[in-house]
């Protein structure tokens, strides 16, 4: 079995995928604690609103920017909503600079006001975040600690997603031809200005191309699915396993997650200790027969829930192995 450590320490992005509540953010802290250990410069990061990563480093870092938690090691927890504000007055602006407006005429306003309200939107605001992020290129390795199933597939969607924005925008502007013909009728500039506007929006395409090209690249991104041996779970890995091969995602491997240490069937345990046991060993078996050489690590059933430094650091041994 080639492990965690070998794949992990080969790739600039890592990021860890599945359904709510299996692991994704302990993983993401404990693979950022041993990269920074070994000497890289990390980023772990997030969009989720619910602030996980302030919980897991038991620090305030929503909305901060990146903040340090030890020597190499850098979180951020970006906060949607400052994205999407940002991003209407980029709107307004361009808008402005674009037809040399005093003022966001109403109907335009309007339309951002409806535009930001919508999903898509607050998705294309925070994927804009990730790639300002992951563009800039601060740090040697990056893990994006992704919402509950929020996976590689969410990337493909997102360039669907800012496809769809972009058409609307262009059909906006159809709409508004009319009336920029009447000012520029005053100006004489129609030309200079529609060119603009196409610039602008081939520059977001590309944009949105190269990074979602960079997020899903076989290359550069490490993308683990995390599976806990139970049976739904199971079933729901199996149908997404199918999903990202018909799309052609790429799987860098499977972490099982809270597996009860077969070990303490040899000590004096009680009963329903020894079910959950027993029945784990069984789903062990399926996942094997189902996943077999694609699993990169078991991870153990620890004694508590994993936050602080101590118990990120005592986990990050057990994934990575502590010598290594
Ligand atoms: N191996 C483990 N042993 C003990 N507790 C664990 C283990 N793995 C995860 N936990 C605990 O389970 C809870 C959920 O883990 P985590 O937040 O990492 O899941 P998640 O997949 O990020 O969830 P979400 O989908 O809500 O983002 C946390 O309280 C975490 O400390
Ligand atoms: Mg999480």
């Amino acid at each position: 079995m080639t492990g965690l450590a070998d794949i992990v320490s080969k790739y600039p992005y890592v990021m860890f995928g599945g359904k709510g509540g299996l692991g994704k953010t302990t993983f993401s802290a404990a693979t950022a604690y041993w990269l920074a250990a070994q000497g890289k410069k990390v980023l772990v990061f997030s969009v989720d609103p619910q602030a996980s990563l302030s919980d897991i480093f038991q620090r305030d870092i929503f909305g901060q920017g990146p903040v340090q938690i030890k020597e190499n090691l850098w979180a951020q927890e970006i906060d949607a909503d400052t994205h999407i504000k940002a991003y209407q007055n980029e709107v307004r602006q361009k808008i402005l600079d674009m037809y040399g407006f005093d003022k966001v005429p109403d109907e335009i306003e309007q339309y951002i006001q409806a535009a930001s309200a919508e999903p898509a939107m607050e998705e294309s605001a925070i994927f804009d975040a990730v790639v300002d992020i992951v563009l800039k290129g601060d740090y040697d390795c990056y893990i994006y600690d992704l919402v509950p199933l929020g996976h590689a597939l969410y990337y493909l969607s997102m360039a669907k997603v800012y496809d769809e924005w972009i058409n609307r925008i262009t059909k906006l502007r159809e709409q508004m031809r009319q009336y920029e013909e009447m000012v520029s009728q005053l100006k004489q500039e129609k030309t200079t200005e529609e060119d603009a506007i196409l610039t602008e929006l081939t520059y977001i395409k590309s944009r949105i191309n190269a990074s979602s090209r960079i997020l899903t690249d076989r290359d550069k991104t490490a993308f683990f699915f995390v599976v806990i041996p139970e049976e739904m779970i199971i079933l729901d890995t199996r149908k997404a396993a199918k999903l990202f091969a018909a799309y052609d995602v790429p799987i860098a491997g499977y972490v099982v997650n809270r597996v009860v240490p077969r070990e303490l069937l040899g000590q004096d345990i009680p009963p329903y200790l020894r079910n959950r046991i027993e029945m784990q060993a069984k789903y062990m078996d399926q996942i094997n027969a189902d996943l077999g050489a694609q699993v990169r690590a078991l991870v153990p059933e620890m004694e508590r829930d994993v936050t602080g430094l101590p118990m990120i650091e005592k986990l990050a041994g057990i994934m990575y192995g502590n010598g290594r």
